[in-house]
C-alpha cells in the first residue's frame, strides 16, 4: 500500500525520531515512491483561470522526466509526466528550461527597471556585465515573459476560439511548464508546420487558421515577434502557436507595424513555397488596420 503524504513527514515528530535513529539507508524519505520527484506545482506561479481540468494540482502528484524533446538556441524543452498515482490521472507537460547563456537583454529591461534603479542596481549591473547571476536573471525574465504571453493568448483563445497556444501550467525561475502538444499516450510531439505535408485543401485550411490567429493577435494589438513554420505546431489539424517570449506590443513599439509584416511574410512564404497563392500584402494591410495602426 502506498504510504500517505510523505511530503509532510518532516513536520512529524515520530519521523524525526526515527530518522535520527535510522538514517535512511536505502531510500530518500523526501522522494515519492513513484515518479522522480514530487510535483513542483506548490510554490510555482500558476497559469490563468479557469484552469483546464487536466492540470494536476494535488499535493500527492508526482513528476517523471521522460527526456528531452528539443534543444534550441535559448532553451531546452523536456517532456515531463505529472501524475496522481492514487487515481492514475496523468497530465503531460513540456518543460521549457531557459539556459542562462547569451540571451539578449530582455527588451523591456529599461522600462521595467526605471524608477527602481536604486533597489535594482545590483541586478542591473549583474545583467549588463553578464555575471552568472546576471545571466540567470535575464533567462528568468525571458521565461516570465513567455509565461505571461502564453497566459494572455490562452485567454484570448478561450474567448475567441481563433488562436491556440499551449496552456501555461506554471513558472518557477527559468523553467516554464506548459501543456504538451502531441500524443499524451506515446509522448510523440505534434509536427511543426514546416514538417507538415498536406494537399491543397489542407493547406488552405491551415492558412485560414493562420489568418484567423493573426487577426485575433492584431486586434489584441500584439505581434508574435518570431512567427515561423518552426514556431507553429499542427496538432490534430489545428494550428498551435509556440515560442512567444518576444511578443511585441505593436502600439508601444515604434516598429510594431514592421513586426506584424515580418510575421506575416515568414509564414506566407512557406505557404507559397508549398503552392498556395496567398495575399501577404493584403493581409498585412488588414492586420495593421485591425491593430489600429492606420
Ligand atoms: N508545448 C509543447 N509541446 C510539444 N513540443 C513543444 C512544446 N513547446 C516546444 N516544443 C518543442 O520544442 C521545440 C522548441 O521550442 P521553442 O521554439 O519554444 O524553443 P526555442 O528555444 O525557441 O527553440 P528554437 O531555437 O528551435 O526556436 C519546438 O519546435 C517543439 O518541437
Ligand atoms: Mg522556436
Amino acid at each position: 500500500m502506498r504510504r500517505g503524504r510523505r511530503k509532510f513527514d518532516d513536520d512529524d515528530a515520530d519521523f524525526l525520531k526515527i530518522s535520527r535513529l535510522e538514517p535512511a539507508l536505502h531510500e530518500d524519505p523526501d522522494l515519492p515512491e513513484e515518479g522522480d520527484r514530487w510535483s513542483t506545482w506548490d510554490g510555482a506561479l500558476h497559469g490563468p483561470d479557469p484552469r483546464p481540468d487536466w492540470v494536476r494540482t494535488e499535493h500527492g502528484a508526482v513528476d517523471t522526466e521522460l527526456g528531452m524533446l528539443k534543444t534550441g538556441k535559448e532553451a531546452d524543452v523536456f517532456l515531463v509526466r505529472r501524475e496522481l498515482p492514487a487515481t492514475g490521472q496523468v497530465s503531460m507537460l513540456a518543460a521549457k528550461r531557459y539556459r542562462d547563456g547569451e540571451h539578449r537583454l530582455f527588451h523591456r529591461d529599461a522600462g521595467y527597471l526605471e524608477g527602481r534603479r536604486v533597489r535594482r542596481s545590483r541586478e542591473m549591473r549583474a545583467m549588463t556585465n553578464r555575471t552568472a547571476f546576471g545571466k540567470e536573471l535575464i533567462a528568468g525574465q525571458w521565461a516570465a515573459a513567455e509565461f505571461g504571453a502564453l497566459g494572455r493568448l490562452w485567454e484570448i483563445g478561450q474567448e475567441s476560439g481563433l488562436v491556440n497556444v499551449p496552456y501555461p501550467v506554471q513558472l518557477i525561475g527559468t523553467e516554464l511548464m506548459m501543456e504538451f502538444i502531441g500524443d499524451w499516450e506515446t509522448g510523440e510531439a505534434a509536427p511543426r508546420l514546416a514538417q507538415v505535408r498536406t494537399d491543397s485543401d489542407g493547406l488552405a485550411d491551415l492558412w485560414r487558421q493562420m489568418t484567423d490567429a493573426l487577426s485575433v493577435l492584431a486586434r489584441a494589438q500584439v505581434a508574435h515577434g518570431d512567427l515561423s513554420p518552426y514556431n507553429t505546431m499542427v496538432h490534430d489539424g489545428r494550428l498551435v502557436l509556440i515560442d512567444l517570449p518576444q511578443i511585441i506590443d505593436v502600439i508601444a513599439n515604434p516598429r510594431g507595424g514592421e513586426f506584424i509584416a515580418r510575421d506575416v511574410n515568414n509564414v506566407a512564404n512557406w505557404f507559397r513555397s508549398r503552392g498556395l497563392p496567398v495575399d501577404a500584402e493584403g493581409l498585412i494591410e488588414r492586420l495593421h488596420h485591425e491593430a489600429g495602426l492606420r
